[in-house]
C-alpha cells in the first residue's frame, strides 16, 4: 500500500484550484442511472469513489468513457439491477443508487452499503422514506430487496435531515407518479447540485436548500452535460492547512457562502481572509489563537467533514479548544494518531479538548478515514521532523493526487509506491 512521507515545517505560498465535489458527483453518478441517454460530466477527478461508481455504473450495463478529466456515461444500455456486496462495499454511496434503480427498473437488489469508518451509519432513514411511498423492502443475507412497482408520490417526511437519505428519496421521487414532497431533508449544497443535473436532464425537482423538496413525478430523463459545484470541503481544507502552516496562498473556485461557517471561525483571527467572487486570499502567521470550541452540525453550521482538519489546527493554536462532533459516534480515530505526533487531546465519548502546543513531531501514523487522514498530512505539513503516512487509499478517496496538489505550494511532500 502506498504511502506519504512528508518533511514538515514550510510556509505556504501560491496559487492552488479547488475541483469538483466529491459529495456532488457521487449523487449525480447514481442519479445517471435513470437517465435514457448520454451524460457528460466536465472535469471530473479521479478520487477512487468516483472510480469506484462508475464501476458500478459499468456492471449496471452503462458505457463508462473517459476524455481527458470529462466523464461520459451512456446509460441507455442499462439492464441489470443488483449491485453486489463487493461493489456496494466499497464505498457509502452505493446506497444512493436504491431510488434511481427503482425509477428505472422498479425493482432493485443491493448490499449494503461501506464507506468511513466514522460511525454505524444505519440505512434507516433511506429505507423508512422508500417504504412510504409504497416501495415493498426486505432485508436478508447483507441485501435490499426492493419493489417499486406500488410507489407513488407522497409527503416523506425525515426524522433526520439525512444528506444521503434526502438525495436517494429525492431521485425517487423523480420517475415516480404524482407529487413527493421531503420535509425535513438536509440543505447542503451538494443536495441543490444534484437537483440541478436532474433538472437538466428533464426532472422536475425544486425546494433543494430549504426545508421543502417538492418533485413532480416525469415519465423518463433525457441525457445532459454537467460540471459539479467545487469541492467546498477540499476548499476549507486548504484554507486550514495555510492558516496552520503560516504563508500566503490564493484558493481559486472557492465559493464562500458554501462555506460561511468556517469563515466566521475566522472573522476575528490573526489569519486574514480577503474574499475576491470565487477565490479567497489567506495571509497567516503560522501561529494563530484557539477557537476556543467547534461544533459540528447540519449544513449551514460547521461541517461534520472539516472537524478532523480543524482540530489539527487546533493543536498547534494558543489556548484551550473544545471540539464536539455531533454528527457520528465514532469520528475522532485521527487523534490516538495526531497524539503520536505531540498534541495535547483529552476526549470522552463525542467531546474533545485539545491544548495548543508550539510544536508537532514528525513520526508513523495511521489514516484511519478520509478527513482523518487528511488532518494527518496537515500535521505532517506542520510537525518538526519526518512523517509518513499509511492507509492513504483511504486519502484518495476524496482528494485526487493529494501530493502533486500540495507540493507546488512547497510542501516537501512524497507519495512512496509500495
Ligand atoms: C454524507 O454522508 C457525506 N457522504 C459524508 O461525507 C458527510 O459526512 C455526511 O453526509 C454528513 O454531512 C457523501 O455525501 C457521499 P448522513 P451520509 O446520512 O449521507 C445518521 C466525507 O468525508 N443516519 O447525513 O452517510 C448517520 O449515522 C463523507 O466526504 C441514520 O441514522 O450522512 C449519521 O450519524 C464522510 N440513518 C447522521 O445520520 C440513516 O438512514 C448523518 O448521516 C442515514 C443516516
Amino acid at each position: 500500500m502506498d504511502k506519504l512521507f512528508i518533511n514538515g515545517g514550510n510556509k505556504l505560498y501560491g496559487k492552488i484550484s479547488v475541483n469538483g465535489a466529491k459529495n456532488a458527483l457521487l449523487p449525480v453518478l447514481a442519479g445517471v442511472i435513470m437517465v435514457d441517454g448520454m451524460v457528460t460530466l466536465k472535469k471530473v477527478p479521479k478520487y477512487s469513489d468516483v472510480l469506484a461508481m462508475c464501476e458500478i455504473l459499468s456492471n449496471l450495463g452503462a458505457k463508462v468513457n473517459w476524455h481527458g478529466s470529462d466523464l461520459i456515461i451512456d446509460s441507455s444500455t442499462i439492464e441489470e439491477h443488483t449491485i453486489t456486496s463487493q461493489l456496494a462495499g466499497s464505498l457509502r454511496s452505493s446506497i444512493f443508487a436504491l431510488g434511481p434503480l427503482l425509477c428505472r427498473h422498479k425493482i432493485a437488489k443491493v448490499a449494503y452499503p461501506g464507506g468511513c469508518e466514522i460511525g454505524l451509519r444505519p440505512i434507516d432513514i433511506h429505507l423508512n422514506g422508500l417504504r412510504v411511498m409504497g416501495t415493498r423492502i426486505v432485508e436478508k443475507n447483507g441485501y435490499i430487496y426492493a419493489n417499486g412497482e406500488s410507489m407513488e408520490g407522497c409527503d416523506v417526511t425525515l426524522s433526520f435531515a439525512s444528506v444521503g437519505a434526502t438525495e436517494n428519496i429525492m431521485m425517487a421521487g423523480v420517475m415516480t407518479r404524482g407529487i413527493t414532497r421531503i420535509f425535513n431533508p438536509a440543505k447542503e449544497p451538494e443536495i441543490v447540485d444534484l437537483q440541478d443535473f436532474l433538472n437538466a436532464c428533464g426532472a422536475k425537482v425544486s425546494g433543494a436548500g430549504t426545508n421543502m423538496i417538492y418533485i413532480e413525478g416525469v415519465e423518463s430523463l433525457h441525457g445532459c452535460i454537467y460540471e459539479v459545484i467545487p469541492d467546498r470541503i477540499a476548499g476549507g481544507t486548504y484554507l486550514l492547512m495555510c492558516a496552520m502552516c503560516g504563508g500566503e496562498i490564493e484558493i481559486e473556485n472557492f465559493l464562500p457562502y458554501h462555506n460561511q461557517a468556517l469563515l466566521s471561525k475566522f472573522s476575528q483571527s490573526a489569519c486574514k481572509i480577503d474574499i475576491k467572487d470565487d477565490r479567497i486570499f489567506v495571509s497567516s502567521s503560522g501561529r494563530l489563537d484557539s477557537f476556543i470550541d467547534v461544533e459540528t452540525a447540519v449544513y449551514p453550521g460547521l461541517p461534520t467533514d472539516l472537524q478532523p482538519q480543524i482540530m489539527a489546527l487546533q493543536t498547534v493554536s494558543n489556548g484551550y479548544c473544545l471540539v464536539v462532533e455531533n454528527l457520528f459516534e465514532s469520528r475522532f480515530k485521527h487523534v490516538p494518531e495526531l497524539i503520536k505526533m505531540g498534541a495535547d487531546i483529552k476526549f470522552r465519548s463525542n467531546v474533545c479538548v485539545i491544548k495548543g502546543k508550539e510544536k508537532l513531531y514528525g513520526a508513523d501514523v495511521n489514516s484511519p478515514d478520509l478527513r482523518g487522514g487528511i488532518a494527518l498530512v496537515m500535521a505532517g505539513m506542520k510537525a518538526e521532523g519526518y512523517t509518513t503516512i499509511s492507509g492513504i487509499e483511504l486519502i484518495d478517496r476524496g482528494y485526487y493526487q493529494i501530493e502533486k496538489k500540495l507540493a507546488p505550494l512547497g510542501v516537501d511532500i512524497k507519495r512512496i509506491e509500495k
